[in-house]
């Protein structure tokens, strides 16, 4: 067996900084892609025709196409028709919010339309208007409901974001790369970064129990 672990010891700091890389972006596009879905759900809840059918070919649109498409064209392709260069960190941001909101849409809508009718309706008759009952009543109940679905998201982002390697955006997955080709071994630092991926993830999984047993607690 041909393994040497010993060689990506002097890579090893370069590696671990694209955890920052890779976290900083992941966590742009979540609060991106989240406030964006949000408000895309909110509109596929309304009765305006024209904007529901505008928010659901935009979810088909992101949701059926494959997201390095869209990051490539979002990097390679709108700078040729613009003639700006977009950063790497921009066009990854843009690229996995819009995409993400895509998916966040939907979780919204069906736990907004998952809180039972009588809140609705209750908070209708008790002469509550629109805003606040979307914001003080619906929208709580519906985020406690969608906890694991949304934390499902955000781990499926995490996971994707290794696909920025492909507009040599350095993040975890090009930095390993960018090591193996160094030392002609390329087992070591994937692993090395594979296990960095899985503590990430791990750690998303904990915060999401977390939550999850927080909000219960109001229960
Ligand atoms: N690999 C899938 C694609 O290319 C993942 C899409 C991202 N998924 C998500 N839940 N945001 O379409």
């Amino acid at each position: 067996m041909n393994l040497d672990f010993t060689q990506i010891v002097p890579y090893i700091p370069f590696m671990l900084e694209g955890i920052w890389v890779t976290l900083g972006f992941v966590s742009v596009s979540i609060i991106f892609g989240f406030i964006l879905g949000t408000l895309i759900a909110l509109i596929k809840i309304s009765r305006i025709k024209f904007m529901v059918g505008l928010a659901d070919a935009y979810t088909s649109v992101f949701r059926g196409t494959p997201l390095i498409l869209q990051l490539m064209i979002i990097y390679f392709a709108i700078p040729q028709l613009t003639g700006y260069n977009i950063p790497p960190f921009f066009a990854a941001v843009l690229a996995f919010g819009l995409n993400s909101s895509a998916y966040i849409s939907e979780i919204i809508r069906a736990g907004i339309q998952a809180v039972e009718k009588g809140q609705t309706e209750a908070a209708q008759a008790l002469g509550v208007p629109y805003r606040p009952m979307m914001k003080d009543l619906i929208l709580p109940q519906a985020l406690k409901n969608i906890l694991p679905a949304l934390m499902n998201e955000f781990i499926t982002l995490t996971k994707e974001s290794a696909i920025v390697s492909t507009i040599s955006y350095l993040d975890l997955m090009r930095r390993a790369q960018v090591v193996g080709s160094d030392i002609y071994r390329n087992f070591e630092p994937l692993l090395f970064v594979g296990l960095i991926y899985y503590l990430l993830v791990m750690g998303l999984t904990m915060l999401g129990k977390l939550l999850e047993r927080r909000l219960r607690v109001s229960d």
